[in-house]
């Protein structure tokens, strides 16, 4: 689906307005939020739409009376807009969970009593350790676990890949888009491999989803993880599983639960109020596409911002690549690639850098990002990782700017 809306820096200023933190100052300077890759800002109808919640229908669900409905309404239209974010034909597919991590370990020890001895998982080098820790737990029950190779230019190695998927594979753990390179993967190998060997494709949405469409269909994914507070929603996972899959798995729950797709997987009451914000979140999205549907308006506003962000990521690349003593790891912007940008700078610690900016209102990690493997795949743990900017929908060239005088001024009197 394509669309001819755009997002312009025009858009942009406007969009700041309806983020309230945004305002925020130190000092005289304005906070340059350049910190999204860790948890992005969210706008005023969010906040409103989760103060709303407390104000008027806060309940715990199915019960007969007003604010229970409307809990159970307000939770349904969630798993609606969810499923429209991600490109799901039926909200049946849509579980909710603490968060991405909480919801991965929840499905890796319902694996162990599915998967048998001897039988294979494939994670990769480039992925957050939310996407292997849990997978890499299920040694323990005699599951081998093998690791896609990441290639010295921050993208995995197709070939490698190829070679540890194997008849024995039943499980393929594969991350959309990397948190700490900007590495946007190539899924369809991905699903082409694990096809022909008959191998459940899970795929780590969670860095992808906040800068590029989603369409779990196309993807033809068996799991699909992704979290909220990545895309302007609160602190909530999200969960797609393929239909009937879900209903296979022994998941840990209570005989009181639901058995059905989706809740079976959901424990205790769900964080309401967060949930509401996720549709919101949802909604603010696509307010700012067109389109006669939910989802026509959320995949066009995506493609307007993605080409947007794009563009503030290859002139930070572009611009920071040239101040001496600078190394930029990851590839460049000549094709898809998530606005994430990771440096090094020579004689320089990323978290004194990191310090140093946030001294002057500029807010960028430092760090592995708990993207631990791929860190340590490129040498880069003994430099404590690298320092990460990622610009998304309400950041702008002025920001970028004074990140890069910030870090051409460190890299001056560390050369000096
Ligand atoms: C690529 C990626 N995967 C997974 C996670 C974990 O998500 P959550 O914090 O919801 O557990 C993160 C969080 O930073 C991430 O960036």
């Amino acid at each position: 689906m394509t669309s001819n809306t755009t997002f312009t820096a025009a858009d942009c200023e406007r969009c700041r307005r309806d983020f309230p933190a945004l305002a925020r100052t130190l000092g005289s300077v304005p906070l340059a939020f350049l910190d999204g890759p860790a948890g992005t800002q969210v706008p005023e109808a969010v906040v409103e739409a989760i103060s709303a919640y407390y104000r008027t229908s806060n309940a715990n669900t199915h019960g007969e009376f007003p604010t229970s409905r409307e809990t159970d309404r307000l939770l349904h239209e969630t798993r609606e807009a969810v499923a429209a974010f991600l490109g799901v034909p039926d909200w049946r597919r849509v579980s909710f969970g603490q968060s991405m991590t909480t919801l991965s370990f929840t499905l890796s020890h319902a694996l162990e009593h599915v998967l048998q001895p001897g039988d294979e998982v494939v994670i990769t080098q480039l992925d957050h350790e939310a996407n292997r820790g849990p997978w890499q737990g299920l040694q323990e029950r005699g599951i081998v676990i093998r690791e896609a190779a990441l290639r010295p230019d921050g993208r995995l190695d197709g070939d490698d890949l190829a070679r540890q998927i194997t008849k024995r594979t039943r499980l393929v753990a594969f991350g959309l888009a990397s948190n700490a390179l900007g590495t946007v993967n190539d899924a369809a190998l991905a699903r082409r491999l694990s096809k022909e060997v008959g191998a459940w494709l899970l795929l780590d949405a969670v860095h992808y989803a906040a800068h590029f469409p989603v369409d779990v269909v196309a993807l033809d994914a068996d799991f699909l993880l992704c979290s909220a507070y990545k895309f302007y929603g609160p602190h909530v996972g999200l969960l797609y599983t393929r239909p009937g899959l879900l209903e296979s798995l022994p998941v840990d729950r209570l005989r009181t639960q639901e058995q059905e797709s989706p809740f079976r997987i959901e424990t205790g009451t769900l964080n309401h109020a967060a949930l509401i914000g996720v549709k919101a979140a949802v909604e603010y999205i696509a307010s700012w596409g067109s389109g006669g549907t939910l989802r026509e308006r959320i995949v066009s506003a995506m493609e307007g911002i993605a080409a947007y962000e794009h563009g503030l990521g290859a002139y930070y690349h572009d611009n920071v690549r040239r101040i001496p003593g600078v190394t930029v790891w990851g590839p460049d912007f000549s094709g898809p690639r998530a606005p994430t940008v990771s440096i090094t700078i020579d004689g320089v610690r990323p978290i004194d850098a990191a310090r140093a900016l946030g001294e002057r209102g500029i807010q960028v990690w430092d760090g592995n990002f708990y993207a631990l493997r791929p860190i340590e795949a490129l040498g880069l743990a003994e430099r404590e990782g690298v320092l990460r900017a990622g610009f998304m929908m309400y950041n702008t060239r002025q920001e970028i700017d004074r990140l890069l005088e910030g870090i051409a001024r460190i890299a001056e009197i560390a050369g000096a």
